[in-house]
């Protein structure tokens, strides 16, 4: 069987391919879950955002491609998944986080992977809110967060490598029940070429649920499954449907 190559800017990858394709894996089985619990048979799924594939060639394994919508600020990650896998494009465009250009209640499940993670309070929030007015009625959507989990990894090193000062700021801001956001320092190692691209909006966030509790409750979103760390050990994973 033929596998796609990683792509060499590809910031998702770390050295170890095992590790790569179970992480990207293990979210296609979250959308797969996420599928039963919206009861759709043949899916429409927006994946936001793509990256340069991770989750995207498992996707195209196990649901149609040409039912697949994917979408990031990287405009050749963009291309790459739409070349790689046979999927339907979207190139994220000014305002960055409102993603106009993609079609309102489209979709029967959608994919937010490890993108909150990154956003301050205001920007993910703003991402939430017009990532799920793209969803139908009924629709799930499946959100990761750094949770309880980062809290745990972060109190035991400095794993996002943001610093001391940072460090401590995320864990009182998690303690204090309010989110925490910070931005890379300018020496950091971890994902360069995607900070390279977006430039500094983009950091490190960790969220208390009562956060996204108070934000589904002001959009018309119920919470119906919350497990934390179970993306990888690490992310808390959200299955939220629309009314
Ligand atoms: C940590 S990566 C996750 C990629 C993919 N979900 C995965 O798990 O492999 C975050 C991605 O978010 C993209 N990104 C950053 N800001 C964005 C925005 N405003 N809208 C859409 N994508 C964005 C980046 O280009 C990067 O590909």
């Amino acid at each position: 069987m033929h596998v796609t190559p990683i792509h060499p800017d590809d910031d998702m990858f770390q050295g170890s391919h095992e590790h790569y394709y179970s992480v990207g894996s293990q979210m296609a089985d979250f959308v797969s879950h996420a599928t039963e619990l919206a009861g759709a048979h043949t899916p429409i799924i927006l994946e936001l955002p793509c990256g340069y594939g991770r989750v995207t060639r498992h996707l195209a394994t196990r649901f149609d491609p040409t039912k697949i919508h994917v979408a990031d600020i990287m405009v050749p990650s963009v291309d790459f998944c739409i070349g790689a896998f046979g999927v339907v494009g979207h190139y994220v465009a000014e305002p960055v986080y409102e993603y106009a250009n993609i079609a309102s209640e489209a979709f029967d499940v959608a994919a937010l992977g490890s993108l909150v993670t990154h956003l301050s309070s205001h920007n993910a929030r703003t991402v939430i809110v017009h990532f799920f007015s793209k969803l139908k009625s009924g629709a799930v959507g499946v959100v990761t967060t750094h949770g309880e989990k980062s809290r745990e990894h972060l109190g035991i090193a400095d794993c996002y490598q943001v610093g001391e000062a940072a460090r401590q700021h995320l864990l009182s801001s998690f303690d204090a029940n309010q989110y925490g956001f910070v931005n890379y320092p300018t020496d950091h190692s971890l994902e360069t070429k995607t900070v390279d691209y977006i430039g500094d909006s983009y950091g490190i966030s960790i969220i208390p649920t009562d956060w996204i509790k108070s934000v589904c409750e002001e959009n018309n979103l119920s919470i119906i499954e919350h497990w934390p760390g179970a993306w990888d050990g690490h992310q808390d994973v959200f299955f939220i449907r629309k009314y």
